[in-house]
């Protein structure tokens, strides 16, 4: 299973050593959760946490963009390092154009679809994407419980991607344990994000718990 720590939950007084905990562990991504206070209500970092998050580690920082503006930001967390953006299908704006830009641009991109999203409005941008991440809590916080829902939305996904000879992977975010994320790998994902499963332990065992699934 492909791991990919949400710093979210780090302790940020010491970035740098959670980060080579994690990449002790075997992560194979980190995950930024990026939150504006609109689109879900908290608060956390921009682009000066992502820079510096890409001084720590060569591995591919995801931008998971909790904002109603997506299109006017996510150039910033490109510019700061960020390997790819993740855009949810249900901010405001033609996620359609926005995800042309960013394909023209010459980057990735991955969507985001909320507990409440079917899968079928994702499937139109899914050949294109280079991940889909499939939200098994209502993003906003850290900590919440994993929506059993998710499961199904994942197994229709894999059947769907593998019916259509796709290389979208497909990343779950939210309630992540040792044992939700086994339930994840079987139905068909291929990466977990994990914020305080990880972070609230032994870090590298963790992952590396994780990374054996
Ligand atoms: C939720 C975020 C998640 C979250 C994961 O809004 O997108 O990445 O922080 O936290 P845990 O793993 O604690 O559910
Ligand atoms: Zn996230």
């Amino acid at each position: 299973m492909k791991v990919s720590p949400s710093i979210i939950s780090a302790k940020l007084e010491d970035l740098g050593s959670e980060i080579a905990k994690c990449v002790e562990g075997g992560a194979t991504s980190f995950h930024l959760d990026v939150m504006d206070g609109h689109f879900v209500p908290n608060l956390t970092m921009g682009p000066d946490l992502v820079k510096a998050v890409r001084r720590c580690t060569d591995l591919d920082l995801e931008a998971h963009l909790m904002l109603q503006n997506p299109d006017k930001y996510y150039r910033k967390f490109i510019d700061a390092g960020a390997s790819i953006p993740l855009i949810h299908l249900e901010a405001p704006i033609n996620t359609g154009l926005l995800l042309k830009k960013i394909t023209n641009e010459g980057n990735r991109f991955g969507i985001v679809i909320n507990p409440e999203t079917p899968l079928e409005k994702a499937l139109p941008f899914l050949e294109d994407a280079s991940l889909l991440l499939i939200m098994s809590v209502h993003p906003g916080f850290s900590g919440q419980k994993f929506i059993e829902d998710a499961v199904d939305k994942i197994r229709e996904a894999r059947s769907y991607i593998d019916r259509h000879k796709l290389e979208t992977s497909i990343e779950v975010d939210g309630g992540i344990t040792l044992d939700t994320a086994k339930i994840c790998r079987d139905a068909g994902a291929d990466i977990v994000v994990s914020a305080s499963y990880i972070f609230s332990g032994e870090v590298t065992e963790k992952v590396r718990l994780l990374t054996r699934l």
